[in-house]
This record gives structure tokens, sequence and C-alpha cells, in this order.
């Protein structure tokens, strides 16, 4: 049995020298999902569910728990000496730290809101930046604005059936099990790789006619695939991203969530869930795109920009970009 403040311990050296700093980031990360994981348990017992008035700079209804969950998270991050700033979907501006931490971490506090109140999977995801300003100064939103390639850090936290942490540090992907009663995140998924089949996709349809014209044709080439083959793959939407990025991790499967005429920019955040699920994606085997690009590549202009989303085995990605780039002759599909 290995916990994950062992595996951390073990693999402290090879990060940061000897100074701790980034160990006690993924302590704190483990010790919020550790709270958030128990007031999500209790909330409907203790009438938490539900929203809380107020809209967020995403122009989203928040609900009780979003605001529970962010205001615990960066309680937590307040105490910790080495964080120099945090930037949270539910916050307008970034909120400066404290000026001799050597990071900045993002969040995405909970995960899959519009699940909360029906007792589906949500989660947590985060981002870790070394800082870019001088030590001894407040952080700058040029922090947060490194691009996806920059982050030491990334990953997840899945309240679900159990609640597992999995995160890379550009090593692999690793992923841990909370055990309640001891109150421990043990290894139970070491070094995992995404299956290079195709088992399940997941997309929202309802503004499949908003698409490009390219990826409505790549929906129909895989329903027209699925009529053929006995052994296709299945539909999986969940519609909370950690949930269903991390069966798709797990099984092999696409995840996406395009742009659309109207919305271009598609509907989830960069910063907080583009770059994480995307670096993760990728060393776990994966690709990710905006369609355009690998999304670890785009370069960031603003903290809550958005992304059209697609994340999966390699060979999938480069089947939808062809699509989307309309490399597939209409007669072959
Ligand atoms: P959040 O709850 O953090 O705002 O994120 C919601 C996101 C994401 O979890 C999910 O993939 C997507 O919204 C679902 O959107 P649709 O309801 O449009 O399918
Ligand atoms: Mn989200
Ligand atoms: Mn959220």
């Amino acid at each position: 049995m290995v916990t994950l403040e062992q595996f951390i311990a073990d693999r402290q050296q090879e990060f940061e020298g000897a100074t701790g700093a980034f160990s006690k980031i993924l302590r704190d990360l483990s010790l919020g999902a550790k709270l958030v994981s128990f007031y999500l348990r209790r909330a409907s017992l203790a009438g938490f569910l539900g929203e809380l008035g107020l809209t967020n700079i995403q122009g989203e209804s928040v609900q009780k728990l979003d605001a529970m969950a962010n205001r615990l998270l960066i309680n937590l991050f307040s105490k910790n000496p080495h964080v120099a700033g945090l930037a949270s979907e539910e916050e307008d501006e970034i909120l400066p730290l404290n000026p001799d931490g050597k990071y900045v971490v993002l969040l995405d506090p909970l995960d899959g809101s519009s699940n909360i109140d029906v007792g589906v999977p949500v989660g947590t995801i985060f981002s870790v930046y070394r800082r870019l300003t001088p030590s001894g100064t407040p952080c700058t939103e040029a922090d947060f604005l490194q691009g996806g390639r920059k982050q030491v850090a990334a990953g997840y936290i899945l309240y679900g059936t159990s609640t597992l942490l999995f995160y890379t540090t550009g090593q692999g992907v690793h992923g841990f099990t909370l055990e309640p009663a001891a109150g421990e995140f043990l290894l139970t998924y070491p070094q995992v790789q995404m299956p290079p089949q195709l088992t399940y996709y997941s997309f929202n349809d309802n503004q499949l006619h908003e698409w490009a014209p390219g990826l409505q044709r790549y929906v129909a080439d895989l329903h027209a695939h699925n009529r053929k083959a006995p052994q296709s793959p299945s539909l999986r939407y969940v519609g909370s991203l950690v949930a269903d990025f991390h069966r798709n991790l797990l099984k092999g499967g696409l995840f996406m969530y395009p742009g659309t005429l109207k919305k271009p920019e598609g509907k989830l955040r960069l910063l907080y869930e583009g770059y994480p699920m995307a670096w993760l994606t990728e060393q776990a085997g994966g690709k990710a795109t905006n369609g355009t690009c690998s999304l670890l590549d785009v370069t960031p202009t603003a903290i809550h920009q958005r992304t059209p989303l697609f994340l999966g085995p390699a060979s999938e990605i480069d089947r939808v970009t062809a699509f989307l780039n309309e490399d597939v002759p209409v007669e072959a599909t």
C-alpha cells in the first residue's frame, strides 16, 4: 500500500530538489479533496443543495456547493506559504496570496455543477504553475497566462462511488483512491495509459446543427459505422467533465465539446478545464486539440477564456480533426 503522501515524498527530489514546497501544494489538494468529499456526501441531508442566487463571471448560476468548494480551497491555499496566488472559475479576478510563494494554482473548484442536486458524480480540477514574477512581489495575471506546456502539475478529483485523485507532473498519470476509514489516498492506478481503441464517445449533441459541417459528418460517420459493426463504440455522457474524462481515460474514449456557429469558442474553460485535461491526456498517451492545434500549444490571452475541446485516443483525435478540417472526401463517408 503506497499512500499519496509517500508517493509524493519519493518523487519530491526528481521534481524540485528538497524544498518540499510543491509537495505541500499536493498535500493541500488532497486535504481539500477529503473535505469537499465530506461536505458533498452530506449535502442533501444538511439541506445544502440548490442555487446560491448569484451569477459568476462565466454567466452561470452559482450553486451553494460551488461556493463552498471554492471558499474551502481558497482558505486552504491562502495559508500555504508556497502559493503566490490563485485563479478560480468562480472568482472574477486572480487572488494574490503569499508574495513569497513560488507557485500559482488554478481551480475549477466544483465541476459538473448541474449534476450536484441529482447525486451524479462531480469533480475538482487543478493546475499548478511556477510563477514568473519575482518572489516577494504580488503575483500578476502573467503568472497564470503561461500556456499549458508550462504546467508543473495538473489533475482532478472525482467524487463518485469512491473519491479518486489523479494527477501528473509530467512523469505519467497516477491515480489514488481515498480509503475513507484511514483518511488516506492510496495508489490504485500507477502509470495510467489511455487504451488506444474507441470504446466510448462522449458529447452533448443538442447543438449538432450548429457545429462545423465536417464535424456533423464525423458524427454521421460514427453512427453509420455503428450500424455495420457489432463491436462498435457506445455513447456515454455524464455532463461532468471530470466523470466523462475519467471513464474515457480508463476505457478509451473521445470527449468533445466543440464550438458552434454562435459560440465558436465553445463552453469549457481553457485554463481551468482545457489545459489540465489536455496534459493528462497526453501523459496517458492520447491527444488533445481545439480542432486546429494541440490544445497545450494554444496561447492564452485571458484567465476565463473558453475553448473548443477534443480529448481522446490519438487515432480518433486524428480522425475527428481530419473531418473537422474537411480533409475526408464526402464520398468516403
Ligand atoms: P462547471 O460545472 O464547472 O461549470 O462545468 C460544467 C461543464 C462540464 O463539467 C461538462 O463537461 C459540461 O459543462 C456539460 O455541459 P452541457 O450541459 O452543455 O453538456
Ligand atoms: Mn467545469
Ligand atoms: Mn465549476
